[in-house]
């Protein structure tokens, strides 16, 4: 398996099993099968109410944790010092882990202390709760501020990403900054295999249109993807993903698809050009 790492830590496995929206039993045989099958990251968050099953699969299966990269999140609401803090507590409870491979902050707050929730994620970060921390779904401007005017070590993003939306202004910065960026929804929840284009790429190299779109983005210099999938068929495709040869005229076709089909956008998402 492919691995991504940052001078200040991170080593992150470059294809992990997204979690959401499984829940209870159905997650836990999701996630101990990706376990078998050869995942070694694993992306939750508390808005997922599954972290109790995902911890169930951690214990089940015989993967030393020490092997498996574990990312989870905090909920915007949740942002004020104490808040945070307490939910991180809880995940690692839930997740029966004492540290947390990454740690985000899931979406920007609403009238909130940025300084003081971004000192409060390098404190837990520092005291040994997560061994690395991140944002997800924050936009280019505020970054900048996280990173540049508060100096947080931040070393990921999480962001949707795929065929059909880009995202290289963010990716250019994350490249500037040593951080990785995780592709989030990176098969459009199945928009991305639908595409003629992908589909004719996929005919031309023997391989399924999902793989496609995947492999286009582990193409890319720091990015890593997090596909759900239940089924032992597509976790198992999705992971054989990294085998396909794409070539420059499979980057332009994709080039030619439309950048703007954001997927995940909900009333509280930030301006996203902001
Ligand atoms: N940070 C955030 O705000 C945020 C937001 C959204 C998502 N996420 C994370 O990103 C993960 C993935 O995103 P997503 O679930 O939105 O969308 P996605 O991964 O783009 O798509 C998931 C869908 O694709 C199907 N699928 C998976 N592999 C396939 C294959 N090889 N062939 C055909 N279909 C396949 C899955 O079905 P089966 O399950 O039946 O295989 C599921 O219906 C989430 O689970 C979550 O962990 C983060």
């Amino acid at each position: 398996m492919q691995r991504l790492t940052t001078r200040n830590g991170l080593d992150l496995p470059a294809i992990g099993l997204g979690t959401w929206p499984m829940t209870g039993s159905e997650c836990t045989q999701a996630v101990r099968q990706a376990l078998e099958v050869g995942y070694r990251h694993i992306d939750t968050a508390t808005a997922y109410d599954n972290e109790a099953a995902v911890g169930q699969a951690l214990r089940d299966s015989d993967v030393p944790r020490e092997q498996i990269h574990l990312t989870t999140k905090v909920w915007w609401d949740r942002l004020a010092p104490k808040a945070m803090r307490q939910s991180l507590e809880g995940s690692l409870r839930a997740l029966g882990t004492e540290q947390v491979d990454l740690f985000h902050i899931h979406w920007p707050g609403k009238d909130w202390d940025l300084a003081r929730s971004i000192e409060t994620l390098v404190a837990l970060r520092d005291e040994g709760k997560a061994r690395s921390i991140g944002v997800a779904n924050f936009p280019l401007g505020l970054l900048h501020q996280v990173v540049e005017t508060l100096g947080a070590p931040l070393s990921a993003i999480q962001v949707e990403y795929h065929v059909l939306l880009g995202q290289q202004p963010l990716l250019d910065y994350a490249r500037r900054h040593d951080l990785l960026l995780t592709a989030y929804t990176p098969l459009a929840r199945g928009q991305a295999a639908a595409q003629p284009v992908i589909q004719a790429i996929a005919r031309k190299h023997g391989v399924l249109p999902s793989q496609v779109a995947l492999k286009w983005l582990l193409d890319q210099d720091g990015v890593a993807v997090i596909p759900k999938a239940g089924s032992r068929e597509n976790q198992l495709a999705n992971l054989a993903a990294s085998n396909v040869q794409l070539d420059d005229e499979d980057r332009a076709a994709i080039a030619g698809l439309p950048k703007d089909q954001r997927v995940v956008s909900p009333a509280f998402a930030p301006d996203w050009n902001s």
